[in-house]
């Protein structure tokens, strides 16, 4: 079966799908997206998702390609065309095609969208959480708007790129301050020596992950004591534990960072638990 993916308007062979060499997506990275997990036959936080969208999209003034209900249809559709039950469905929105000039182009040029979707192995997902991951630590670099999922991600490339040369599978940006922001895709989490969950307040320097609102959500439903606040790289070495979220991964432990083994060097029972209930705090739309 060949994969399908969907460019403005079309189904398309995945191989030979394309956009214009003057998107304005790859030349000006003048783009948004958004990354939804498939699990188990649903597409997981649709709503949430497709509201965060809106925000990026108002915030750099980017109109929707078509009706949100739409944009929704052709999730579930390339999701089932390419018969994902486990994995992600991809979209992304841009400004459009027009001659390579800076200032937004007319007002008649029409957002570009695509969507994609593929297969993960859920098996291979269970096991890296069995074992837990290595985060490399990498100094803020980015720009100050990274509530804004922008396509952007030249930063986020190389930070990961760093860890996965220094041993490990995520980046931990490292403001001035010498707290931690959060991953290169993932956001960073700590549970402290007397078992308080510790994330960074999404007013700054954050993206507003939809797992982190859903993880959340059931920090709260299980009663564990909670503060949302900014915590120090020498703080996460001290801690009981770490886990990054991310719609590619959930909830994912980690287990060193730099090099530094964190708790036992094992998986936490926090972070262990919260991947295990995860679904039960998610909005799942079956395809
Ligand atoms: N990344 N922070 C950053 C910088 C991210 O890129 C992501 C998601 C997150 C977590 O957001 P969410 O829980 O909504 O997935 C936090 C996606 C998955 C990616 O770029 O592949």
């Amino acid at each position: 079966m060949s994969r399908i993916a969907y460019v403005n308007g079309q189904y398309v062979r995945h191989a030979e799908a394309a956009v214009h060499v003057e998107d304005r997506g790859y030349q000006f990275a003048d783009g948004v997206y958004e990354v939804c997990e498939v699990w188990q036959g649903n597409i997981v936080d649709v709503p949430r998702h497709l509201d965060r969208l809106d925000r990026s999209l108002r915030e750099l003034r980017i109109d929707w390609p078509m009706a949100r209900a739409a944009v929704e249809f052709v999730l579930h559709q390339v999701v089932r065309r390419n018969r994902v039950r486990n994995g992600l469905v991809y979209i992304q929105v841009t400004r459009g095609v027009a001659k390579r000039d800076h200032f937004f182009p007319p007002e008649d040029v029409a957002p570009s969208i695509v969507v994609t979707s593929r297969s993960s192995n859920p098996e291979a997902a269970k096991a890296l959480a069995e074992q837990g991951i290595a985060v490399v630590s990498f100094p803020e670099n980015r720009w100050p708007r990274v509530d804004i999922k922008t396509v952007a991600l030249l930063p986020n490339v190389l930070a990961k790129q760093n860890a996965k040369e220094n041993g490990g599978k995520e980046a931990w940006y490292v403001d001035s301050d010498g707290f931690v922001t959060e991953g290169g895709s993932t956001n960073a989490w700590i549970v402290t020596r007397d078992g308080t969950v510790v994330t960074r307040p999404a007013d700054s320097g954050i993206l507003r992950g939809i797992t982190r609102a859903a993880v959340l959500e059931l920090i709260q439903s299980e009663g564990l004591t909670f503060e949302e606040r900014p915590f120090s790289l020498s703080e996460a070495f001290e801690a009981k534990e770490a886990f990054v979220t991310a719609a590619t991964s959930v909830v994912m432990p980690v287990t060193k960072v730099d090099g530094k083994i964190i708790g036992n060097g094992h998986p936490g029972t926090v972070a262990t638990r919260l991947r295990e209930l995860f679904h039960t705090a998610t909005d799942l739309q079956a395809v």
